[in-house]
């Protein structure tokens, strides 16, 4: 017969080389903390159903809080380190181990009736997810409020737009930057609404079936800030779509981060000259003294790839799963823990890049001067002023650029005014020559931006508009972020004390 916990039909002990493979120990570091304070609640709950006595619950109580308290003081991982029995798959098997040593069997082994680890690992991902999720809303509005400040500061700021990367319209360093704001407002927003399903909880789901227990599953509920229960024993305990519904919100972020450190490696080349990151957000050669290389941007790029890998992976481990808990959910685990951790991380480098770029505004006006970035605004200027079809107009611009182009990049009101009437003659268009040289000379990029005053273009007027409605919108979400924050943090704090006061004397 062996002592090992849970192997109560196995003659022998699991092979070490299998424990290995199986265990999840040392990764549920990132739960630990959300184990102890679910199994207080089960205990709780245990006790107002009368499986623990008064005196039965206060000291299981205080056997978790010794192990929250000391891993506190120790570092969780080498508390789980040097605690480890050598036999445990899992935190839920170490802590119910530690507990059952300290207290012994008769009170110890009753902390986990009427459940299983298959609701409790849920109940820990999901307690550890809500977390997740509102530091990374944190985090989402700090990057925004960052976009907003540096689009405050360059409202006139003239840059080139590209498509295809290559020179479109003018534009304004503001609406680049207010582009963003509005595409993290959405991720902010995808996440933010992944709380509600996450914030659910699977606890006394049992294995699969439920339990034989009188268990209260809306009290366990209640005292850890769950907004409901997950109904269904079956779906509380083997579904994972909305970690992975998570998951696919995150890499959605990623991508967002990902195609701004694009723009900002691009810039900050030699060839661009739009931006110089700050000396702190940049790396160096080992050979070459003179390089200043984007390396933090490039980092956040590959992990995006990353966290997007982790998604797939996640999908994958998925998709051919039985109905019911199967040991391969195991391996979801780490996925998000380290998707979550990237994904802080990239938000504070991408915060500190955003606050401190510097934008090289004579360079920006420079290529954008250079650029044939004002030709559609030619354009449009003569069909308003002449009401001629656009077509027509597109055709005669057109050959205007082209003649400049082949004539050493000259700007277009530099262009022979024989050489343009030859040019109007041909096209068949009804345009004043000495008005059209002049509108030619007149809408330089400065101008453009002004005559520009569609809804959401990069006109300065614009994108005051943009921002006003970026911080309403950011008002709300913080706004529920702090309630949701206020609420969690009362209800764990009411939890605490409610243990503090069972176990009495005793805690002191
Ligand atoms: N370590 C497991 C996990 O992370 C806990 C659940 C194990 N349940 C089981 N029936 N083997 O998923």
């Amino acid at each position: 017969m062996n002592n090992i916990l849970y192997r109560s039909r196995q003659k022998e002990n699991l092979d070490k080389d299998v424990l290995n493979f199986l265990s999840s120990l040392r990764e549920d570091v990132n739960i630990f903390y959300y184990d102890i304070l679910g199994t207080q609640a089960h205990c709780l709950m245990l006790n107002k159903i009368g499986i623990l006595t008064s005196d039965e619950l206060s000291k299981v109580l205080y056997s978790l809080n010794k192990i929250k308290y000391q891993s506190k003081n120790e570092g969780t991982i080498q508390y789980i380190i040097s605690n480890e029995l050598s036999f445990e798959e899992d935190i839920h098997e170490q802590i119910e181990s530690i507990v059952i040593r300290d207290i012994g069997i008769d009170i110890g082994g009753k902390i986990h009736t009427g459940r299983s680890r298959n609701d409790q690992v849920v109940l820990d991902i999901r307690m550890k997810l809500r977390d997740d999720i509102m530091d990374i809303s944190e985090d989402l509005i700090s990057v925004i409020k960052s976009l907003i400040v540096r689009a405050k500061e360059h409202k006139d700021t003239i840059i080139s737009l590209y498509t295809h990367l290559q020179q479109a319209q003018i534009g304004t360093m503001s609406h680049y930057l207010l582009s963003y704001s509005f595409n993290l407002l959405r991720d902010l927003d995808r996440i933010s609404s992944s709380f509600e399903k996450i914030n659910l909880s699977p606890l006394g789901s049992c294995a699969i079936g439920g339990t034989g227990i009188p268990i209260d599953r809306n009290y366990t509920a209640s005292l850890l800030g769950f907004q409901g229960l997950l109904e269904n024993s079956i779906d509380a305990t083997s579904s994972r779509d909305s970690m992975i519904e998570y998951l696919s919100f995150l890499s959605i972020l990623m991508t967002s981060l990902s195609r701004i450190a694009e723009d900002f490696i691009l810039w900050s080349t030699s060839e661009f000259n739009y931006i110089e990151l700050s000396d702190k957000y940049s790396s160096t050669s080992s050979v070459m003294p003179q390089k200043k290389n984007p390396d933090p941007l490039e980092i956040l790029r590959s992990r995006t790839s990353i966290v997007i890998g982790m998604l797939i992976s996640s999908l994958s481990i998925i998709k051919n799963l039985p109905s019911g808990y199967n040991r391969d959910l195991q391996d979801l685990k780490p996925l998000l823990w380290n998707s979550s951790k990237i994904v802080k991380e990239s938000l504070c480098i991408m915060q500190g890049i955003i606050d401190t770029f510097k934008v090289n505004k004579k360079n920006t006006l420079y290529s954008a001067n250079k650029s044939y970035g004002v030709s559609l605004d030619i354009a449009e200027q003569l069909v308003m002023k002449y009401n001629i079809p656009f077509r027509k107009v597109h055709k005669l611009v057109g050959q205007l650029v082209q003649y400049a182009i082949t004539h050493g990049n000259i700007p277009l009101d530099k262009t022979p005014q024989d050489e343009v009437n030859k040019m109007l003659n041909s096209s068949k268009i009804k345009i004043d020559l000495d008005e059209l040289m002049s509108i030619l000379k007149d809408i330089k990029p400065k101008k453009s931006i002004l005559l520009r005053k569609s809804y959401g273009s990069p006109n300065p007027l614009q994108q005051t508009g943009m921002i006003n409605s970026i911080e309403k919108s950011l008002l709300t979400y913080a706004k529920v972020l702090t309630e949701r924050k206020e609420l969690l943090f009362t209800t764990i704090n009411n939890l605490d004390n409610v243990i503090l006061n069972t176990i009495g004397d005793k805690g002191n």
